[in-house]
């Protein structure tokens, strides 16, 4: 088996809410086609740093970027870049399904139209398939396409949410509790559903399940107070990790 790629390098991140520090001297790979899971206490930082990939944190005000985070090599925060595109290549599912009040078509095929991928119905058509299929949607809603997007249930909305962020074909899909309003049956649909997107996707998952990220993920970051206290493959985080307070928050012992 080869060597997994870099996708992502973040080089010393910090980040500020206005004079506060919410991520202090964040250094971490991100390998390709691998589930990295993030995991820490509530406030420790997770959503900002996940959010930090995509540049999702420049529409609130009063914050600051210090350092570096290289997407294939270049710096997303170097001047020029252009934040639309980035956001096509790094897509985001967010922890309450947010479809569009819309029908499951249009929910689905809105970000290729916009982005021009899809030129004409068939395009469409084999979009919309192909997305519903990938995000493990497509045999229960075939049939009713024309539907209100809301009339599914919450495990099928978040599929949705999963089949729109692949219709854009992004490189990377940052996910932020995607099953934290879940039930356990839809839960585990959504991780089989990551497995297999991992063929195709690199994929960032915060999550307060300590179960799934030792199941669904191949490395684990453990953040605490707005710092990377360790990083490395879920296995050692979760067996043997090299720093005691992180054995302290697997093992339900501190948080
Ligand atoms: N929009 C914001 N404005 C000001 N401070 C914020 C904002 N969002 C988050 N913070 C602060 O930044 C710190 C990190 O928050 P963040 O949401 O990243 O933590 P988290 O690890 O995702 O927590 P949780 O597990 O509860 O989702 C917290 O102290 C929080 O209060
Ligand atoms: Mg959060």
């Amino acid at each position: 088996m080869s060597e997994p790629m870099e996708k992502i390098r973040v080089e010393n991140l910090n980040f500020y809410y206005g004079d506060k520090p919410a991520l202090e001297g964040i250094s971490v790979p991100i390998q390709e086609r691998q589930i990295t899971a993030l995991i820490g206490p509530s406030g420790c930082g997770k959503s900002t740093f996940l959010r930090c990939l995509n540049r999702m944190n420049d529409t609130i005000r009063g914050t600051r970027v210090e350092g570096h985070v290289l997407l294939d090599g270049v710096d997303i925060y170097a001047r020029g870049t252009n934040v639309v595109d980035l956001r096509k290549r790094v897509g985001m599912v967010f922890q309450r399904p947010n479809p569009f009040p819309q029908t499951i078509l249009d929910n689905v095929s809105f970000g290729p139209r916009m982005l021009g991928l899809a030129k004409n119905r068939k395009d469409v058509a084999d979009i919309v398939e192909e997305s519903l299929r990938g995000a493990a949607l497509w045999d229960e809603v075939k049939d009713i396409l024309k539907k209100d997007a809301l009339s599914l249930s919450l495990g099928q909305q978040q599929r949705l949410c999963i089949a729109r962020a692949i219709a854009v074909k992004p490189e990377v899909i940052l996910m932020d509790e995607p099953c934290s309003a879940l039930d356990p049956i839809a839960t585990l649909q959504i991780e089989e559903l990551m497995q297999s997107l991992r063929k195709d996707y690199t994929i960032v998952i915060v999550t307060h399940n300590m179960q799934q990220a030792a199941r669904a993920s191949n490395y684990t970051g453990f953040f605490w107070m707005g710092k990377l206290v360790e990083f490395a493959p879920t296995e050692a985080i979760f067996t043997r990790p090299s720093q005691r307070l992180t054995e302290e928050y697997v093992t339900g012992r501190a948080g």
